[in-house]
């Protein structure tokens, strides 16, 4: 697979890594793209690079076009390694190109990243660079995915590199959106959405009001597809993920000793469900944290289940409430549950935790001692039906 035209002069000359199967921690059963793009013109630009192993591929795409000595400019918008990791190869053949990153945050970050003096081009909101027929119009994008994010516009053709917003994590052997189908990639972009950009859902609305003066005809993420087809489509789910727009849905989120807290999760489940909304359950144990954190993205519950071990929590739950307190989901109503023996403990902690997250905790959630009876299941059914009423009450719906 050699390089891929966008538009006339425009290039993805990215890399496929197909192999990685967890991206700090987030599980990329798909693989991903680090994706790079050259712009030819009278100047030429290379827009961001690829992870540093990926260096030849890379490298072996662009020199179908052009030598790398000819690059005028390299654009760094993002620090993170996965698409600054190639530069100090890049900057050392490429001898007349000026490094352009965000004043300030850019700046800094690859100076105590790389330690070097390369020439720096710093630049600020409405900056433009002129390549000659187009030019490259930079937009930050703070938080997005770090403090030195931002965007790059070839205002012309009116193509955005949006850098990981509207990424996902998928090697694929075609390039664009309508290659691979919508139903394919929007479960990906939900799930990067919820792992990476969930705890940001105020600056996404802020950066989608500011990228909505612009006329996008095509969308350009650093993973994954580009967005040719559907970037409509894409930018409307940013916003509504942004908002913490939910479904009528519940997770019931646990792991299990002896099975008791697992008679539990189900008892509940069955009294959401008996309310009407979807409900799904997730073991800890067999499930994967950046899956469930998928489902958080648009559920409007999300109850957790703990045994109690040596007077605290489980410990692949607390690791668990962790993970979602970092990812700060938006509108949730949440309980937690639990069985433990001679002392308990971890149900409170629990409830503690879902409420740092930002979560509604619901009273005091449900600790019963060794294994329930069927009064104390009787129980559990009905609290899921209170919380299926509550949640098929709400206010905010995104289509299944
Ligand atoms: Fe794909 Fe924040 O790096």
């Amino acid at each position: 697979m050699g390089n891929v035209r966008l538009a006339e002069g425009v290039y993805w000359v990215g890399a496929i890594d197909w192999n990685i199967r967890n991206f700090h921690g987030y599980s990329t059963r798909l693989g991903t793209t680090y994706n790079a793009y050259l712009v030819v013109d009278e100047k030429i630009a290379l827009i961001d690079t690829v992870k540093a192993p990926f260096y030849s591929e890379m490298v072996s795409r662009v020199t179908e076009l052009v030598p790398l000595q000819d690059i005028d400019y390299v654009v760094s918008n993002h620090v993170e390694m996965d698409h600054s990791g190639s530069l100090p190869m890049v900057m050392s053949e490429a001898k007349k190109a000026k490094l352009i990153t965000l004043e300030k945050f850019g700046d800094s970050g690859l100076k105590k990243t790389f330690h070097t003096d390369w020439p720096l081009m710093p630049v600020k909101e409405g900056s433009e660079v002129e390549l000659g027929k187009r030019r490259l119009r930079f937009i930050p994008t703070p938080m997005l995915h770090w403090p030195d994010s931002m965007c790059t516009y070839l205002v012309e053709d009116n193509i955005l590199f949006s850098m990981d917003a509207f990424g996902q994590h998928m090697a694929s052997s075609v390039r664009f959106d309508d290659e691979v189908g919508l139903d394919v990639v929007m479960p990906e972009a939900a799930k990067y959405y919820a792992n990476i950009l969930m705890p940001f859902g105020d600056l996404i609305l802020k950066a989608a009001d500011k990228l909505s003066r612009l006329d996008i005809g095509m969308i350009a993420p650093s993973h994954g597809v580009i967005w040719r087809s559907h970037h409509e489509v894409i930018v409307q789910a940013y916003a509504a993920w942004g908002r913490g727009d939910s479904r009528n849905k519940a997770l019931v989120v646990y792991d299990t000793m002896w099975g008791s807290t697992e008679k539990m999760a189900l008892a509940l489940a069955q009294g959401i469900a008996n309310e009407g909304p979807e409900v799904r359950v997730y073991n800890l144990t067999r499930s994967d944290q950046s899956d469930i954190m998928k489902e958080v993205l648009d559920a409007r519950a999300v109850l957790v289940g703990s045994p109690t071990l040596n007077n605290g929590l489980f410990p692949s739950v607390a690791a668990f409430l962790t993970y979602l307190k970092g990812l700060k989901p938006k509108g949730k109503l949440g309980a937690a549950f639990g069985s433990h023996g001679w002392a308990g403990g971890a149900v409170k902690l629990a409830q503690q935790e879902l409420g740092q997250a930002g979560i509604e905790v619901m009273d005091s959630g449900l600790a019963f001692k060794f294994v329930p009876t069927e009064e104390e299941l009787s129980q559990c059914i009905d609290f899921g039906r209170t919380i299926g009423n509550r949640i098929t009450g709400a206010r905010t719906e995104l289509p299944a």
